[in-house]
């Protein structure tokens, strides 16, 4: 690749220089997936079981995933369709990338709604609106506000333009300066929440459903639903890493950031269950009620506390600033392919995208109300969107990386860029061969096929 090919997209550069890989990545991979979306599917599958497979999933295929996107992204130098053809030329293979950027797409939609729902729980909060209300009020507050239609719509579209601005800007640096001290802040209101669980009387049922497995309540769909988790949380399958991969410095050790990323991003899944579920046995909320299980629970925790006021709207803050990071990772996929593949500019290329996002996200937003009767598969929008990008399309990406890595890209070349150029060890290379060779390729596939019940 010469020279003026890099100078396509002089802000890869200085991207590079400023970019913690480990706070960009867990700032992309910790957000609505944590904290909402993990809590709701433990759930919905009967809890600690469906851990287990999660966290299996999470070490002997998500690291690897991840690990190849870094490895794909920081030796091609471009996006997630970029790379393939750069890498090969002509063939089928730029397809993965493509199907990246429709996940994306698919993606987003959903994921602006529910940032829209924590916009209208930090209103909520900051005017005490949760205060004195019983279990059934908090539970009511929340189907009204879904039902009611349009503001849903309107947080929808004020989030999606918070993350177009910020792409738009290119401030991704600024931001994640930010991240890397408001990430951690996340966590440790988590943990007061866990700490205030803990104690909540009635809630010993919850820790019970969430760490003592019980594996008959395991369907062939929970573990494809795990599967889903493990891809959506993490950012894998849909070039996200690939993308963020192609920032990051060729001293950076990618094994270890991969396990570290995934190290936090788990950690702050399970800690958000140990204050959900307490919380959902204490006040009798049934955990397999779906999407909204978070904001049922949530503010009947805030409203036990001393402060809970103060608590709740640094909550709804925090997770903001954490939903925030991982839209722009996702946004930027698409506006990095047109850049460099369309040639647009970075402007041309975040309205149109964000402007396509919007019209499928009110669809999403609109899902328990004006689109309500529009069921397909037995789904409604906002559902279909979630199951087909977690459960299909990033499993499938993740499915084509690891192929990739495993048979087409080569031993020496994986070597070359785990191993920094043989500046650093890579003992467990021929591990990380075999995972992405075997192990990862027959898992995603078989997980897949029973999922859907071909076997
Ligand atoms: N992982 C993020 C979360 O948990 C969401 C996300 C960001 C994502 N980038 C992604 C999901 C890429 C899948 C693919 O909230």
């Amino acid at each position: 690749m010469g020279q003026s090919e890099k100078g396509i997209t002089p802000s890869r550069g200085s991207f590079a220089s400023r970019f913690g890989i480990i706070a960009a990545a867990a700032g992309s991979a910790i957000g609505l997936g944590n904290i909402w979306r993990f809590p709701y599917l433990t759930g919905q599958n009967g809890g600690a079981a469906f851990l287990l497979v999660y966290l299996l999933f999470i070490i002997g295929i998500g690291i690897p995933v991840m690990l190849s996107e870094f490895v794909l992204g920081r030796a091609t130098q471009r996006n997630p369709v970029g790379a393939f053809k750069m890498l090969e030329p002509g063939k089928p293979w730029f397809l993965v990338g493509f199907m990246g950027v429709l996940a994306a797409f698919v993606i987003l939609a959903f994921y602006g709604a529910v940032a829209g729902w924590t916009m209208e729980y930090l209103a909520n909060s900051v005017t005490n609106a949760f205060s004195g209300k019983t279990t059934e009020e908090i539970a009511t507050m929340f189907d009204t506000f879904l039902a009611h239609g349009y503001r849903p719509v309107f947080w929808q579209l004020f989030f999606m333009f918070l993350t177009a601005l910020i792409v738009w800007a290119g401030v991704e640096k600024g931001i994640e300066k930010y991240a890397k001290v408001l990430t951690p802040m996340l966590l440790v209101i988590v943990l007061l929440l866990d700490f205030k669980a803990l104690t909540l009387e009635g809630g010993t049922p919850g820790l019970q459903f969430l760490f003592s497995p019980d594996f008959s309540k395991l369907s062939s769909n929970s573990i494809l639903e795990a599967l889903g988790q493990a891809f959506f949380s993490l950012s894998i399958g849909m070039g996200t890493l690939i993308t963020y991969g192609s920032y990051i410095r060729k001293s950076e050790n990618l094994p270890k950031s991969a396990v570290i990323v995934s190290f936090s991003d788990t950690l702050v899944a399970v800690l958000a269950g140990v204050a959900i579920f307490p919380a959902v046995f204490a006040f009798g909320i049934a955990p397999g009620s779906g999407p909204e299980l978070v904001f049922k629970t949530l503010p009947m925790i805030f409203q036990q506390m001393t402060g809970g006021m103060v608590f709740a709207a640094l909550f709804f803050i925090l997770l903001l600033v954490a939903a925030l990071t991982s839209s722009i990772s996702i946004l930027e996929v698409v506006v990095v392919y047109a850049m460099e593949e369309l040639r647009w500019g970075r402007k041309k290329a975040t309205l149109i995208a964000t402007l396509v996002v919007s019209f499928f996200g009110v669809i999403c937003a609109l899902s328990w109300s004006k689109t309500a009767s529009w069921i397909i598969f037995d789904k409604n929008v906002f559902d279909l969107f979630d199951f087909a990008a977690s459960n299909i399309l990033l499993p499938l990406g993740g499915l084509f990386i690891v192929i990739y890595l495993g048979w087409f890209y080569g031993k020496g070349r994986v070597w070359r860029e785990i191993s920094n150029r043989g500046t650093l060890s890579a003992r467990f290379l021929h591990v990380y061969m075999f995972v992405v060779k075997y192990v990862a390729p027959v898992a995603i596939a078989a997980v897949f096929l029973h999922g859907f019940g071909v076997f």
